[in-house]
């Protein structure tokens, strides 16, 4: 893999005006689209992390002993960069990504870049693939932050180096539903996080964990499974690949992070937002979510994604009679709108590349 760009500056690329992939930008789903370059920062553990650089895309070589490889020593986060209709480029929140990182690299035992040091990174990815970056209202590039122990042990050990990629891809929606309601059914055997365990941070091994019953819910046409805590089995966690909020009569809740769900930068963010319209931040009962006027999930790759039923136990409960409720429509719109440069940021939410 050849590094470059290693001289070039920030602003010589956020200048350069590049001309658009050539690809279908109509219909963008979310999956994955090889661009043109990804960023690699090394460290061996002990150490900071330095000398980051920006490579062409390609493969990576691992040693079979690397610690992610065998001990699953690994972390991710995901954002997106939108491009607004005067073509600057505008990301949601990084920093955030970046302290998340650091609390999930604590957990797992691996070193982490600085804010500053992933931001820089961040910044640098997107813009070296800006012809990659939908046009304005066509979707987002979602940019994959990768963590992970790249050195070789063989006892169960934290690996000796550790390395830090960012790749990026365009995408449209999530769900195939697109911005059409979800239908998630309630996992009640198998659990997704335990106290004291992992669930509370962005570990690659919560996703593999949530696999199965994902499958098993898609083929019976499903979008995706509902967690319940893993003790009570009647408390409400999250979705395989996102937080979810309830609505009753005026009141917006959604379950409490208290280790075994992922603190989610969507949710942090809408939570801001509902704030001032009556919002609770608590545990939430499964009788509850059966009995809500409306639910929605919210994450970065599903932003806010309204639930048109929910299935437990053989029974089905529809919301909105499968429509989209009224609250999310309206989150959905500050958030997005925000996010895509429509309004003015008055929460200072977003940077401008
Ligand atoms: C995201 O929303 O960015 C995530 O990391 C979830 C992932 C399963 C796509």
């Amino acid at each position: 893999i050849t590094p470059v760009f290693c001289n070039a500056t920030l602003s010589d690329a956020r200048s350069e005006t590049v001309e658009l992939a050539n690809i279908d930008w109509d219909n963008l789903g979310f999956a994955f689209l090889p661009t043109d370059y990804m960023y690699n920062m090394k460290c061996s553990q002990g150490e900071g992390f330095s000398n980051g650089e920006l490579q062409r895309f390609g493969n990576i070589e691992l040693s079979p002993s690397a610690g992610v490889l065998n001990y699953g020593q690994g972390l991710f986060e995901g954002l997106k960069a939108y491009r607004k209709e005067d073509g600057n480029i505008l990301l949601f929140r990084p920093e955030e990504n970046a302290l998340r990182m650091r609390l999930g690299a604590e957990r797992m035992c691996m070193p982490s870049p600085t804010v500053e040091q992933f931001v820089d990174a961040v910044k640098a990815t997107v813009l070296a693939n800006k012809r990659w970056i939908p046009p304005a209202g066509k979707g987002s590039l979602y940019i994959r932050p990768l963590l992970m122990g790249s050195g070789a042990v063989l006892g169960l050990a934290p690996a000796p180096e550790y390395t830090f990629l960012i790749y990026v891809s365009p995408v449209g929606n999530y769900f195939k539903e697109g911005v059409a309601p979800i239908h998630l059914i309630i996992e009640h055997d198998l659990h997704r996080a335990t106290p004291g365990g992992t669930g509370g941070v962005k570990t690659i091994g919560n996703y593999a964990a949530v696999l199965k019953a994902q499958s098993a819910a898609k083929e019976q046409g499903y979008s995706d499974v509902l967690y319940l805590d893993c003790v009570h089995k009647k408390y409400l966690e999250e979705v395989s690949s996102c937080n979810i909020f309830v609505v009753k009569g005026k009141v917006i809740s959604t379950p409490e992070i208290k280790g075994t769900i992922l603190p989610g930068i969507t949710r942090k963010s809408i939570i801001d937002v509902a704030r001032s319209q009556g919002f609770q931040e608590r545990l939430v009962t499964v009788d509850e979510l059966l009995d809500a006027d409306e639910v929605f999930c919210t994450g970065t790759a599903v932003v806010v994604s309204p639930v048109g039923s929910i299935t437990y136990r053989g029974e089905r409960v529809l919301y909105n009679k499968g429509g989209v409720g009224a609250v999310s429509q309206q989150l959905y719109s500050v958030l997005t709108r925000l996010q895509m440069g429509l309004v003015k940021d008055n929460m200072n939410w977003t940077v401008e590349l």
